[in-house]
C-alpha cells in the first residue's frame, strides 16, 4: 500500500520538471492523478497537450492511474471544468497542487507590460483560479482531508533582483496561501507552500556566477526527484498538523521557514511619537542589531 492509496490529485504544469516529478510520486505512492499542462514554452507561448500525455503514459505503463489534461491555468472558467473534471473521473479531489509557471526575466527600469502581466497571469491568478474553484468543491464536501499545496520560490521570499514580475507573483501566491490556510481549516483543508530548488528547463535560463555547476543536468542533488517526497508528505493525511507554512524543498534539503513575526519592535507608550531624531535613533538602536537572514541574492554583482 502506498502512503496516497485511493487520494485523488490534480497537479498543475506536470508535463515537464518538478510538476512531473510530482505528478509520477502522487501516482506510485498510489494517487490517481489528473496531469495537467499548457505546454508552453518557458515564456509562455505555445501550447502542445504531448507533454501531459506522455506523463500520463509513463504512470499507466508504472502500474499508476492518471489522466492528461490542457487546461490553460490563466482561464477561470476553464479552471472550473478542470477542477469538475478531477471530480467526475475520479470521483473526488483531495489534492490540488500548483506548479504550473512561466519566466520573463527583466530588470524593473525595463520591464514591458506585457512581460509584468504574463507571469502574473500563470502564477498569481492561474493559482487563485484553480485554487477557488477547488476551494468551492471542498467547501461543498466537507468531511474530508483535503491539500492546498502552492508553489512559491525564493525569487519572491528574497528578491531577484531581475525578476520583479515573477517575484511578486511569488510571493503573491505565498499571500494567496496564507489566507487560504485561514480561510479553509474549518473545512478540513491545509494549505502550504513549496519552495523548490531544481534543475529544469527553467533553472537553465540562471546565469548568476555563483550557482555554476550548481543547476546542472550532472547534479543529481539538484533533480526534481528530490522535491517530491516533500510534497508527498504534504499531500497525505499525516500532514493534517501543518498549516499556512512555506516548506524548501530540493538539492538534498527540506526546510521549514520562519512564520512571519515581528522580529523587533519598539513602543510609544503614548502611541504617539515625538522628536523626530529621537525615533530615528530609537529604530538604528533596535533595529540594526537584528538577526541577519541568508539572502542567496546579497551579493557583489558583476
Ligand atoms: N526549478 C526551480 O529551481 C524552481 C525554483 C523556484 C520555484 N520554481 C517553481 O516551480 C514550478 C515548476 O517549475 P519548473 O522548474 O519545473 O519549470 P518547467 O518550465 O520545467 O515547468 C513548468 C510547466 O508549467 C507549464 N505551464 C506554463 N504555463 C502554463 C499554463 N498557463 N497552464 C498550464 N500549464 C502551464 C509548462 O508547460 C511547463 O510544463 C514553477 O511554479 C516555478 O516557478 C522552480
Amino acid at each position: 500500500m502506498g502512503e496516497l492509496e485511493g487520494r485523488v490529485a490534480i497537479v498543475t504544469g506536470a508535463g515537464r520538471g518538478i510538476g512531473a516529478a510530482v505528478a509520477e510520486g502522487l501516482a506510485a505512492e498510489g494517487a490517481g492523478v489528473l496531469v495537467n499542462d499548457l505546454g508552453a514554452a518557458v515564456d509562455g507561448s505555445g501550447a502542445d497537450a504531448s507533454p501531459a500525455r506522455q506523463v500520463v503514459e509513463r504512470i499507466v505503463e508504472a502500474g499508476g492511474t492518471a489522466l492528461p489534461d490542457a487546461t490553460d491555468v490563466t482561464d477561470f472558467g476553464a479552471c472550473e471544468a478542470l477542477i469538475r473534471s478531477a471530480v467526475e473521473e475520479f470521483g473526488r479531489l483531495d489534492v490540488l497542487v500548483n506548479v504550473a509557471g512561466i519566466l520573463r526575466d527583466r530588470m524593473i527600469f525595463k520591464m514591458s507590460e506585457e512581460e509584468w502581466d504574463a507571469v502574473v497571469d500563470v502564477h498569481l491568478k492561474g493559482t487563485f483560479n484553480t485554487t477557488r474553484h477547488a476551494a468551492a468543491y471542498w467547501r461543498e464536501n466537507r468531511g474530508g482531508q483535503y491539500r492546498l499545496i502552492n508553489f512559491t520560490s525564493g525569487s519572491g521570499l528574497w528578491g531577484a533582483p531581475g525578476q520583479p514580475n515573477y517575484a511578486a507573483s511569488k510571493l503573491g501566491i505565498v499571500g494567496l496561501t496564507l489566507s487560504c490556510a485561514n480561510a479553509l481549516r474549518p473545512y478540513g483543508v491545509t494549505s502550504n507552500c513549496i519552495s523548490p530548488v531544481a534543475s529544469t528547463r527553467m533553472t537553465a535560463t540562471v546565469r548568476r556566477p555563483e550557482a555554476k555547476g550548481t543547476y546542472t543536468p550532472e547534479n543529481r542533488r539538484m533533480a526534481p526527484e528530490n522535491v517530491v517526497p516533500a510534497v508527498l508528505y504534504l499531500a497525505s493525511e499525516r500532514s493534517d498538523w501543518l498549516n499556512r507554512r512555506v516548506v524548501g524543498a530540493g538539492n538534498g534539503r527540506i526546510s521549514l521557514h520562519t512564520d512571519y513575526a515581528v522580529e523587533r519592535e519598539i513602543v510609544s507608550s503614548t502611541g504617539l511619537w515625538g522628536d523626530t531624531s529621537e525615533v530615528f535613533a530609537e529604530i538604528e538602536n533596535s533595529f540594526k542589531g537584528a538577526l541577519e537572514h541568508p539572502n542567496p541574492f546579497d551579493r557583489p554583482r558583476g
